[in-house]
C-alpha cells in the first residue's frame, strides 16, 4: 500500500512510519496527512507487531497544524469537528497494543507535539536545532489534538500551563528534564534508542506525584487565580482570549470533548481569524522573498551606529561575512562587544559563538569593500554625506556588488544620482532592533533596477526578515502611516490631555506601546527630524511643543527626559493616573494611521491593503489581534469611517478630511494572500 505522504516499512516486526509531506518543505498536519495516517493506524492496529516509529524525512520532524486550513473554516462547529477528527485518530495512535515512539528531530511543534504525545515514547535529537513546543497560543487558539488533556499527566500542571500559555519553544535538552521526551541522543543514535524502548517497554512517564494539582475544583480555582494574575499583566483578554480558555480548561480538568468545543470557538473567532492571516502574511513575503537568487556571501556594512551595528551582527548570525566599517576603532570596539553579548544569549553553544564572531569583521579602512556583494549604508541622515559615501564606494567595489542604504526619509533618487550606475542601488530600510523587527522595507527608488530589486529581496529573506515592497516617497510605508499618529500624539499632549491618558487609549486600542512612550524611546530629535522631513510633501504641521522640547534637550531615554522623566534604568517614571474615557483619544490617534495608510495605497507607495497591514503589524507591532488598519478599517466599514473622520475635521481641523482613496474600492484589494 503506498501514500503520497507517508512510507511504511517493516523491519524485525518493527514498522516504521516516515512523514514527507509532498511538494512541501516543512511537514505540516492537513486534513490529508491525517486522513492517510488513520488508514495506516488502523492497518497496523490489525497486525501483530513489536511496535511502531514514528519519524520525519524532512528537516524537522512536524511544524504543526496546517494553517492555511484554518482559513476555510467557515464557523465553530466546523472547527471543532476538525478537532475532534484529530483527537480521534490520535486516540487510535495511543490505542495501539504494542508501544509507539516519536523520533524527534528539528521542529516539533503544536499538532506535531501532540501526536507525539499520543505515543508510549518520545526520543529526541540532542541539539539546540531541536525545538518543542506548543505556540498555538501566538495563534489565538490552544492545543486541540488533547494535548490540553495528555500533556499536564506528563510533565506536571505548572509546566504544561507555562508551556501552553506562553508558546514558547524547549529545546531537547530541556524537554527532557521536564519529562516531555524519554530520552535524547545523537542523530545516529535515534533509531536504536526507540527501538531499545520497543524492545525494553519501560513503564511510560508520568509526573512526579507533587508536580500534579489535584482535580477538584476548590484546589484548581485559587491556583488559576494566582497565574491568571500573571497572564493578566501582559495579556488583554478582551484582546487575546485564549490564554484564558486554556486556564479554564485546565481549571475544570475538561475533557477532548470540551477542549474541541472551545477550539472551535477561538478558531472561528475574530482574533484567530486576524492572527492567523498576519501568520500568513509573513510566511507568503518570506516566501516571495526566497524566489530570488541573491548570491551574496559577503557583506559590507558602512557606519556601526544603532542600525548599522546590529544589521552586521544580524547578518553574521545567519551565516554571511561581514565587515563593519566606522570612522573610528572605540564605535567598532563597541558594536563588536556588542555582537558578542548577543550571539552569547542567542546562540548559546561557545563553538556557534565563534563562529559568528570570526564572520564579522571590524574594518576601519574599509578593506571588505572590494570583496564584497553587497553593501549597506547606514551613516548620519544627511543626504550630502550619502552622496559623498557612495560615490567613493562605487570606484571602489566590484561592477556587480548590489549597493543599499538604509535611510528613513532621504529619497532613493537623491543618493542614487550620486552613482555613475544608479540602478544598482536600492533601499534596505530595517526597523530597529533589527533582532526583534521583523520587517526590511525593500525601497524601490525610480532608477532601482529589477534585478537589484530581487536580489535584496532574496538577501532579506535569507536573514530571516520579511522583504515588503515600497516605492521611494516619504517616509516610505511604515514611517509614513505612523507619523501622524506620533504627531497627533504630541497635539493631545498639548492641548493638555494627560500622557497616561494618551498612552492609555493606544495600549487599551492593542498597540504594544503608547505614542508618547515610544516616541521619547525613539527620541524626540529623531521624530522631529522624521516629521520635519515628511511635513513638507505630506502637508503635517509639525507641533510646536515638539520643537521646543528638543531645543530645551529634552531628548527623551537617551537624555533622561522627554515627555516623561527616565531613570538611569531606563524606566519611565511618573506615568500618572489615567482620568479619561479613550474614545475620543483612541479616535483621533487611529483614524489618522488609517486613512495615511489609505494614502500610501492611492499613491501606490505599498502594493496593495495586505502589504500594508503587514508592514504596520511587522513594522511597528500595530495591533496584530485586529489584522492591521486596512483589515480594521475594513471590519469597522469605510462609510462610518468616513463619517467619522469628516466629523473630526469639523470638530479640529482639515488633517482629518478622509483621503481621497477612500472612494476607489480597488484599491482595498488584498492580492499578497489569495482565497
Ligand atoms: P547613528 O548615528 O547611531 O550611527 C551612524 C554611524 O555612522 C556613526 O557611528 C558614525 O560614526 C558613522 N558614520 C558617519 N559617517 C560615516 C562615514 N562616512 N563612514 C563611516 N562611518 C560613518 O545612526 P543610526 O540611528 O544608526 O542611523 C543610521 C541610518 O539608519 C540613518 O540613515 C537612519 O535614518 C537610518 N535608520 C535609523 C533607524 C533608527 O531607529 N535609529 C531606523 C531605521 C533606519
Amino acid at each position: 500500500m503506498s501514500y503520497r505522504h507517508w512510507q511504511v516499512e517493516d523491519s524485525h516486526n518493527i514498522a516504521t512510519v516516515t512523514l514527507d509531506v509532498e511538494g512541501a518543505s516543512a511537514n505540516a498536519l492537513s486534513r490529508e496527512v491525517l486522513d492517510e495516517l488513520e488508514k495506516i493506524i488502523d492497518r497496523l492496529g490489525a497486525r501483530e507487531l513489536e511496535g511502531v516509529i514514528i519519524r520525519s524525512a524532512k528537516s524537522s520532524f512536524i511544524v504543526g497544524a496546517d494553517v492555511n486550513e484554518f482559513r476555510r473554516i467557515a464557523d465553530s462547529s466546523q472547527a471543532a469537528d476538525l478537532a475532534h477528527a484529530g483527537q480521534h485518530l490520535l486516540n487510535k495512535l495511543a490505542g495501539l497494543p504494542f508501544p509507539s515512539v516519536a523520533v524527534i528531530h528539528g521542529h516539533c511543534l503544536g499538532g506535531g507535539l501532540e501526536l507525539a504525545l499520543a505515543c508510549t515514547y518520545r526520543v529526541a535529537r540532542d541539539d539546540e536545532g531541536t525545538r518543542l513546543g506548543l505556540p498555538e497560543v501566538k495563534l489565538g487558539i490552544h492545543p486541540g489534538f488533547a494535548g490540553t488533556v495528555r500533556l499536564p499527566p506528563l510533565i506536571g500542571d505548572f509546566a504544561a500551563l507555562d508551556l501552553m500559555l506562553t508558546g514558547h519553544t524547549v529545546s531537547s535538552k530541556a524537554a527532557r528534564a521536564l519529562g516531555l521526551v524519554d530520552e535524547t541522543v545523537p542523530e545516529r543514535y535515534l533509531l536504536r534508542a526507540a527501538e531499545a524502548l520497543i524492545a525494553k517497554r519501560p513503564k511510560p512517564r508520568r509526573a512526579k506525584w507533587w508536580k500534579r494539582v489535584p482535580k477538584w475544583g476548590f484546589v484548581r480555582r485559587p491556583l488559576r487565580k494566582l497565574v491568571e494574575r500573571n497572564v493578566r499583566a501582559k495579556v488583554n483578554p478582551d484582546h487575546y482570549p485564549s490564554p484564558y480558555r486554556i486556564l479554564d480548561l485546565w481549571e475544570k480538568n475538561a475533557t477532548q470533548e470540551e477542549e474541541a468545543r472551545s477550539l472551535g470557538e477561538m478558531l472561528a473567532g475574530r482574533t484567530s481569524r486576524n492572527l492567523v492571516t498576519v501568520f500568513l502574511l509573513g510566511e507568503e513575503l518570506k516566501r516571495r522573498g526566497r524566489k530570488h537568487p541573491h548570491n551574496i556571501e559577503r557583506v559590507h556594512v558602512i557606519g556601526a551606529g544603532v542600525m548599522g551595528a546590529d544589521i552586521a551582527i544580524w547578518a553574521a548570525s545567519r551565516g554571511f561575512y561581514v565587515s563593519l566599517q566606522d570612522r573610528s576603532p572605540e564605535i567598532l570596539a563597541r558594536a563588536v562587544k556588542k555582537a558578542y553579548g548577543f550571539y552569547k544569549k542567542r546562540l548559546k553553544a561557545p563553538r556557534a559563538v565563534q563562529e559568528a564572531m570570526d564572520r564579522l569583521m571590524p574594518d576601519l579602512r574599509g578593506d571588505g569593500l572590494p570583496r564584497a556583494d553587497l553593501v549597506i549604508e547606514a551613516i548620519v541622515e544627511k543626504l550630502d554625506a550619502k552622496r559623498g559615501l557612495f560615490a567613493e564606494v562605487e570606484s571602489k567595489v566590484r561592477p556587480e556588488a548590489l549597493l543599499a542604504t538604509n535611510t528613513s526619509s532621504i529619497p532613493l533618487e537623491d543618493i542614487a544620482s550620486a552613482l555613475k550606475n544608479p540602478a544598482r542601488l536600492v533601499g534596505l530600510h530595517f526597523f530597529n532592533p533589527v533582532a526583534q523587527m521583523q520587517l526590511v522595507e525593500i525601497v524601490r527608488g525610480k532608477q532601482s533596477s529589477e534585478q537589484a530589486l530581487n536580489r535584496a529581496r532574496g538577501f532579506t529573506a535569507a536573514l530571516d526578515r520579511l522583504p515588503l515592497d515600497v516605492k521611494s516617497s516619504p517616509g516610505f510605508l511604515v514611517n509614513r502611516v505612523l507619523m501622524p499618529y506620533l504627531i497627533e500624539a504630541v497635539s493631545l499632549a498639548e492641548e493638555g490631555h494627560a500622557l497616561a491618558d494618551i498612552d492609555g487609549a493606544a495600549t487599551d486600542f492593542g498597540m504594544p506601546m503608547g505614542p508618547i512612550l515610544l516616541a521619547d524611546t525613539v527620541g524626540l530629535d529623531i521624530c522631529l527630524s522624521v516629521a520635519e522631513e515628511l511635513a513638507g510633501p505630506l502637508g503635517i504641521k509639525v507641533p510646536q511643543k515638539l520643537r521646543d522640547m528638543v531645543a530645551a534637550g529634552r531628548l527623551g531615554k537617551k537624555s533622561g527626559a522627554g515627555f516623561y522623566v527616565w531613570d538611569k534604568k531606563g524606566r519611565a517614571q511618573n506615568r500618572g493616573q489615567r482620568h479619561v474615557s479613550h474614545e475620543p483619544i483612541t479616535e483621533r490617534l487611529v483614524l489618522r494611521m488609517v486613512n495615511e495608510a489609505v494614502a500610501c495605497l492611492r499613491e501606490g507607495v505599498a502594493e496593495d491593503a495586505d502589504s500594508v497591514d503587514a508592514g504596520m503589524v511587522y513594522g511597528t507591532g500595530f495591533a496584530p489581534f485586529l489584522g492591521g488598519p486596512m483589515r480594521y478599517a475594513e471590519t469597522l466599514g469605510d462609510v462610518g469611517l468616513c463619517n467619522t473622520l469628516r466629523r473630526l475635521a469639523q470638530e479640529y481641523d482639515k488633517r482629518f478630511e478622509p483621503d481621497a482613496g477612500w472612494a476607489r474600492r480597488e484599491l482595498f484589494e488584498r492580492r499578497l494572500l489569495k482565497g
